[in-house]
């Protein structure tokens, strides 16, 4: 692969400082810059995008077609009620791998339901910033 959408959802341009107990001290810029650095090391150009609108996430996705060998995608509270983002994953048709920092299975029951796993290529929760650069290495080394 030599193109990878890195695209953050809602709140998670506050990481770092947003509940630090949950989504740990780490900026997104820090995370951006180790995901870059990772691809680098693969030869793939990554770029990222964050968005707190629905609407501007879905372009991404969109335009991500015309570009993108595959997405890592944390869509943050959208993750638990967008039928929208669903669709439009189903419909760019290239791999994404659902990624989230904490481990939302340990959390409150609401964050137990992504609306998106059923159309991912597959998924990473827990790991804090590591989870991202796991979704993108199993894209990297993907068939
Ligand atoms: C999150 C988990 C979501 O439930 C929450 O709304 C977020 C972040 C995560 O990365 O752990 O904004 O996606």
């Amino acid at each position: 692969m030599n193109a990878i959408l890195i695209l953050h959802g809602p709140n998670l341009n506050l990481l770092g400082s947003r509940e630090p107990d949950v989504y740990g001290a780490m900026t997104l810029e820090e995370i951006n810059m180790k995901l870059v650095e990772l691809g680098k090391s693969f030869g793939t150009d990554v770029k990222c995008v964050q968005s707190n609108h629905e609407g501007v996430l879905i372009d991404a996705l969109h335009e991500a077609r015309g570009w993108a060998n595959g997405v890592v995608f944390n869509p943050g509270g959208y993750t638990h009620t967008s039928i929208a983002l669903r669709d439009a994953i189903v419909a760019i048709g290239i791999p994404v791998v659902e990624v989230h920092l904490s481990n939302v299975y340990a959390r409150e029951k609401f964050r137990h339901n992504s609306m998106i796993s059923a159309v991912c290529r597959g998924k990473v929760v827990g790991f804090g910033w590591n989870s991202y650069l796991l979704g993108l290495r199993a894209l990297l080394e993907a068939e």
